[in-house]
């Protein structure tokens, strides 16, 4: 399927993954509305996207707030012309052991990656269903598939986003929405870096673009096809 001139907004896509996947689209004539809470990223991503020839813009805020959500949302359909694809990206990875992580931490991994993607693609859904269709991508982690040492409240954050998305699958598909649950393992960027889950050496992993090259390839499928949930792995890490 032809992407050009679609409208996609990408939360989280001043950098990492959300900053990959905006610049592959950008590349496919897809007009890009990037969100997150670092203006700066953010104003320097958007001039990378223009240089492709697309409409670009930005909003800030913080997606564990909904009233920030639904204000930002609004502000960019509005100076887009409508939502046809979100890609529920921003995310933290906030890693301890289970009994020595602050139990605040520990609430705030579920109320960015969880009530995040929540409250936005609640906020897109109306947008989507004024063009009688769309695609909705939630990135959860194979981290969501099983727990693991030291990553308790990351683990549950995504298992609950696995679950929150598969519902959305089953009640939107009815309204030609696709929504497409992704479990990618370890990719070089600033969470799996900083957060020592490479070995070392992220040339070894999987990087932003492999993610991105993915992401575009599913929504391009015929709509008549949807890629329900998906992982990737590195080959050989
Ligand atoms: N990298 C991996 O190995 C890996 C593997 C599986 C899944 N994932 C998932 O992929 C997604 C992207 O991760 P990444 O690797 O690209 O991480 P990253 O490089 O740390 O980037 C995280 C992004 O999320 C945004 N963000 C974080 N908290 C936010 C908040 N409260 N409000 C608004 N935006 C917020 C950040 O924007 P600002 O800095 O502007 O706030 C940033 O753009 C996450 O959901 C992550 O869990 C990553």
């Amino acid at each position: 399927m032809d992407l050009k001139g679609k409208n996609a907004l990408i939360t989280g896509g001043g950098r990492g993954l959300g900053k990959a996947v905006a610049i592959m689209l950008a590349n496919e004539g897809v007009n890009i509305a990037i969100t997150g809470r670092n203006e700066e990223n953010l104003k320097h991503t958007v001039a990378e996207l223009k240089t492709k020839g697309v409409n670009a813009t930005y909003a800030v805020f913080d997606v564990d707030s909904e009233d920030e959500v639904i204000k930002g949302v609004s502000a960019i359909a509005k100076s887009l012309g409508g939502i046809d694809i979100l890609i529920n990206n921003a995310g933290i990875g906030d890693f301890g052991s289970f009994e020595n992580m602050s139990s605040s931490s520990w609430e705030q991994v579920i109320k960015t990656n969880l009530f995040g993607v929540y409250y936005v693609a609640k906020a897109v859904l109306p947008y989507l269903k004024e063009k009688s269709e769309g695609d909705i991508v939630n990135v959860a982690s194979t981290a969501g598939l099983k727990g693991g040492p030291n990553m308790s409240a990351y683990c549950a954050s995504k298992a609950a986003v696995i679950s929150l998305s598969q519902s959305m699958m089953a009640e939107l598909r009815k309204f030609n929405i696709r929504v497409i649950t992704l479990t990618p393992s370890t990719i070089a960027t600033d969470m799996s870096i900083d957060g020592g889950l490479t070995d070392g050496n992220p040339e070894k992993v999987l990087q932003p673009e492999d993610f991105a090259e993915w992401v575009r390839d599913i929504l391009k499928m015929n709509r008549r096809a949807m890629i329900a949930n998906g992982s990737i792995f590195s080959t050989n890490p």
